[in-house]
């Protein structure tokens, strides 16, 4: 079997995603953005690097035929960010946070898309911050911590308009509940402290990521939503079909661009 592509190869989940995978007998391809730093993932994973902000970067990496592709990597940030490496700017700016969290991510799904096999599961990391942003449009204009929130739901909508497209694959977005990470050094300071305080009541990523796999694998139907390893109602706002509609050619014009 093909092995699967995960994203944040230095993340504490990406990392016990990895072993579980690798412990349940599957090939893991990991990408991080330096794979140097990539250090504790299982022996044998072979580790792709690429920045997920840089279209270029995602459209020279040599990828292999995958079973499934699972994107945990994200940054949350305060601030806006000048648009990082080649997206094309325009009136629409795109803030660092989307290339990151969405345009740059979907780019590199949207590569896979036409190899997957039946039944291959996309999973992507969202959050439960969707409920308070819906998206007023698909502009993905906003930037600083709307464009975090923002990101969220935009994941929830493209994932929802994908398992409307392709009823072969196993489309799920999900929030993994409060989970070790690094993600509050992203943050201006006191966020920076408050989020260090946070983590350190975070559950260890060893124990959701058996929890998560199984569910991932063939746990669900396609368009599902789960919170901390449960099947969750995502908000009313991410039913709207023309919404999500318009997420998807969005992304879909960027990862043609
Ligand atoms: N942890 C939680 O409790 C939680 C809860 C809900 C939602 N989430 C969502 O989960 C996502 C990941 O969070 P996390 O907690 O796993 O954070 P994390 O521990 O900080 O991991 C973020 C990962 O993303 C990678 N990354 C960041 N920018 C990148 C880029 N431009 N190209 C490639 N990789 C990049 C980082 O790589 P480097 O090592 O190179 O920085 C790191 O591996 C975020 O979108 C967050 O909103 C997390």
């Amino acid at each position: 079997m093909p092995p699967f592509l995960l994203t944040a190869a230095t993340s504490p989940l990406a990392v016990a995603t990895a072993h579980h995978l690798v412990r349940l007998g599957h090939d893991v391809v990991a990408l991080a953005r330096n794979p140097a730093r990539a250090t504790e993932l299982p022996p044998g994973v072979e580790v792709l690097e690429v920045d997920l902000s840089d279209p270029a970067a995602i459209d020279r990496l040599s990828l292999p035929e995958v079973a499934g592709v699972m994107h945990l990597a994200g940054i949350l940030r305060a601030s806006a960010h000048p648009v990082p490496h080649g997206w094309a700017d325009g009136p629409d700016h795109v803030d660092l946070t989307w290339a990151t969290n969405v345009l740059g991510p979907l780019r590199l799904v949207h590569r896979l898309l036409p190899t997957l096999p039946d039944g291959a599961p996309v999973a992507l990391i969202s959050g439960s911050t969707h409920r308070r942003a819906p998206l007023p449009d698909a502009r993905f204009a906003s930037t600083g911590f709307r464009a975090g929130l923002q990101a969220t739901t935009a994941k929830v909508m493209w994932a929802r308009a994908l398992a409307r497209r392709r009823p072969d694959l196993v489309a799920t977005t999900f929030c993994p509940g409060r989970v070790e990470s690094g993600l509050h050094r992203g943050l201006p300071w006191p966020l920076s402290w408050l989020g260090a305080l946070a983590a350190l009541s975070a559950r260890d990523a060893t124990e959701v990521a058996p929890v998560l796999v199984p569910l991932l694998l063939h746990g669900h139907t396609s368009g599902t939503y789960l919170e901390a390893g449960v099947r969750s109602a995502p908000a009313p706002h991410t039913s709207d079909e023309a919404l999500q509609d318009a997420v998807w050619d969005r992304v879909a014009s960027w990862a043609k661009a």
